[in-house]
């Protein structure tokens, strides 16, 4: 039996590759090369000297699927596969309604087809909209603010309702903050396309004199510094809650919802100068304009996730920037 992770050549989903074979596991991936590299499959088998089968397929195409539920004996299923740029989805919503929804709904019927009834899914804090308080806890109201955020909320409906009419399903939705840093070994990490929009790949390549400074979007919130605090996680922590979330589903029916963070909050200001100290470097920045949609502050409570779960970080904001900069430094072109 087998663990299929969707999007699994993806930033979180070859980093949770690593963490299954290295536990034992059986995986295959599903990845349509959208937003990575076919490379990565090399590097996922380079670090743990472990195989696994890999497809080239979308999931927007219904007949590859099933092929692969054919072919294979699935026992669980890691949903990573979707669009995830919230400026590019308010420019092309129906792309990423189509992509990210459509091809979930595929997903999820061709796992009813062939009796594959247990899923994790990717969802993201973007559902907590603008939070009216912090930390976050998993019952607070939800909304959204783009259309990124909007196929998360959805998506998470659809599998409220497909656990409530199928009781033989199980789900667990995983409600990420901000994942970063890379593997230790620097083969595999965060690889944007183009400028990046998020804060450490963005001072990443300030770094390495790819962008000539970073601009810190606001220094007038409510915050200690007056820049925006979040939840970063580093990347190989958020990778073994899905170890967990996979021994919970296992052994659980219906639905549960885990918020994935640290439970601290830093500002744009610390994470600068944590990369600065953390990697002997010197990051220029300039105060800009606030970006619009940005909230002030957002971070977890995440004691659901390590009462339930037996889940909890453990790695430091100094390894999430040791972690990036030597991923960077090694595979900057
Ligand atoms: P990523 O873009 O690196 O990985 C997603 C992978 O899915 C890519 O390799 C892409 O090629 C593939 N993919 C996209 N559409 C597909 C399709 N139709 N068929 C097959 N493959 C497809 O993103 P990531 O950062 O690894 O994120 C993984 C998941 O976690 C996403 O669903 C994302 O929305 C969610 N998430 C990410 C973050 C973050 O900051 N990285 C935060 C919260 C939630
Ligand atoms: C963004 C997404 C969110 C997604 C999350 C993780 C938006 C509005 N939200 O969240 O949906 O789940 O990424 O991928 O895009 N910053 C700068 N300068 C920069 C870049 C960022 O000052 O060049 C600041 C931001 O204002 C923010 C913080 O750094 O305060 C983090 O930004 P970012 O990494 O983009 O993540 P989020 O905005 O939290």
């Amino acid at each position: 039996m087998a663990v299929l992770l969707t999007g699994g050549l993806g930033y979180i989903g070859s980093h949770t590759a690593v963490e299954l074979l290295n536990s034992g596991e059986e995986i295959i991936i599903l990845d349509n090369l959208s937003n990575c590299k076919r490379e990565v499959a090399d590097k996922i088998r380079e670090i743990t000297n472990k195989d696994f089968k890999l497809y080239i397929a979308d999931l927007l195409n219904r007949a590859d699927i099933e092929k692969i539920f054919e072919d294979n004996s699935i026992s669980e299923v890691i949903h990573f596969a979707g669009l995830k740029a919230v400026g590019e989805s308010c420019e092309k919503p129906l792309e990423y309604y189509h992509n990210n929804i459509t091809g979930t709904l595929i997903l999820l019927e061709t796992m009813r087809k062939y009796g594959c009834n247990k899923i994790v899914f990717s969802s993201s804090a973007t559902v907590y909209g603008n939070p009216k308080t912090v930390p976050i806890t998993e019952d607070f109201p939800l909304s959204t603010t783009n259309p990124y955020g909007t196929t998360k909320l959805f998506i998470e409906q659809i599998l409220q309702d497909t656990v409530k009419a199928y009781p033989e399903w199980s789900c667990i939705n995983l409600r990420y903050f901000n994942p970063v840093g890379a593997h230790s070994s620097g083969k595999i990490g965060e690889d944007p396309n183009g400028i990046p929009n998020n804060l450490m790949p963005y001072i990443n390549l300030v770094a390495a004199g790819k962008l000539d400074h970073l601009n810190v979007f606001g220094n007038d919130y409510d915050t200690k510094d007056g820049t925006g605090v979040r939840d970063y996680i580093h990347v190989v922590d958020l990778s073994l809650a899905h170890l967990k979330a996979l021994e919970k589903l296992r052994n659980m029916q219906g639905i549960e919802v885990y918020n994935i963070g640290t439970g601290e909050g830093y500002s744009v200001l610390d994470i600068v100068h944590a990369f600065e100290k953390a990697n002997d470097l010197t990051i220029k920045y300039e105060i800009a304009p606030r970006r619009v949609g940005d909230i002030a502050t957002c971070y977890a409570d995440a004691t659901k996730a390590k009462v339930e779960l037996g889940w909890k970080a453990t790695k430091s904001l100094e390894d999430m920037c040791k972690d990036a900069w030597n991923y960077t430094k090694n595979n900057i072109k």
